[in-house]
């Protein structure tokens, strides 16, 4: 028996954080379509790394629980890295916050039944959910600490109409999520955070720079303090600082990766986006 790495959502990003905890380790590959698992596997395993792959739908409890008895048979689970999601662009209102808040929310709170004393977890959720305007209290508690089944029937979740506020308002409750389950992981002896990235570059991006607010991306990059994207490995490279020894003294945290422009859209040359965002 090994430790277990599992990775839900096998894109580029879920692949450089894997490559940089998943060394000796076995890796699991989770992701909608079996086919971008098996890429993921034949790139890891030719870079030295021990994996299989399943396919899971994160919007369906059953599928994740499917999930979580596919990685114990392979040892006790001590990282998991949830980097699936669908894009503003990518789909319906509906689907957004079936995968990515409420899929979130659940992979949280089964994995948090689960994992292995000394273990840690990173939840991608996206710079996204820091435009978004300030919620109640009450509010904030519900999507914290809501019963995960409870969490769509929020009338504050049910009245939403547009697709970039169902992005938002999902990454805003993976990021409050990850607080309210910083302590049911603690009991465990695990640690738990979310990374809020902004443009990195991979095929969702290229999906969102193509799409209809391809052209505003494409401004707003130039203009941000650090005049480009991100890429998948300088995600990667702050995960597993939170994932190694040196990060046991954080948990329930969000990280911005930015390349700054969060702080130039509030304070800076990006405020022209408040209007349009
Ligand atoms: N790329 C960016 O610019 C950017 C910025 C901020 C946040 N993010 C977030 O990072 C995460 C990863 O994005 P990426 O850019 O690597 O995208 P990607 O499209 O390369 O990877 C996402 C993966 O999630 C999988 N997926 C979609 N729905 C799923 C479901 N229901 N169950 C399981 N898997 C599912 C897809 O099949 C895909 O392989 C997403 O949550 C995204 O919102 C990305």
């Amino acid at each position: 028996m090994k430790d277990v790495v599992v990775l839900v959502g096998t894109g580029s990003i879920g692949q450089a954080i894997a490559r940089r905890v998943g060394a000796g380790k076995h890796v699991v590959l989770g992701d909608l379509k079996q086919s971008a698992a098996d890429v993921a596997a034949e790139i890891l395993e030719e870079a030295g790394f021990e994996t299989s792959t399943i396919a899971v739908d994160i919007s369906s409890r059953e599928s994740i629980l499917k999930l979580v008895e596919h990685a114990q048979h392979f040892g006790a689970v001590k990282n998991l890295i949830n980097a699936a999601g669908v894009s503003p662009s990518q789909a319906p209102v509906e689907k957004i916050l079936q995968v990515d808040l409420y899929g979130t929310a659940v992979l949280l709170e089964e994995f948090g039944k689960i994992i292995s004393d000394g273990g840690s977890g990173v939840i991608i959720s996206s710079q996204s959910g820091h435009r978004l305007g300030a919620l109640t209290e009450e509010q904030n508690f519900q999507l914290a600490t809501a019963p995960t089944e409870e969490l769509l029937n929020l009338p504050f979740i049910k009245s939403i109409t547009d697709t970039l506020k169902a992005y938002q308002i999902s990454k805003r409750c993976n990021v409050l999520r990850v607080a309210g389950q910083a302590t049911p992981w603690s009991k465990r002896g695990a640690t738990i955070n979310s990374i809020s990235p902004s443009i990195i570059i991979t095929p969702l991006a290229a999906d969102e720079l193509k799409g209809p607010r391809g052209e505003g991306y494409r401004k707003m990059l130039a203009a941000s303090p650090a005049g480009r994207a991100g890429t998948p490995d300088e995600v990667g490279d702050l995960a597993e600082f939170l994932m190694s020894s040196r990060g046991r003294f954080i948990s329930g945290a969000d990280f911005l990766i930015d390349g700054g422009t969060t702080a130039s859209y509030f304070f800076g040359d990006l405020q022209y986006l408040k209007a349009t965002h």
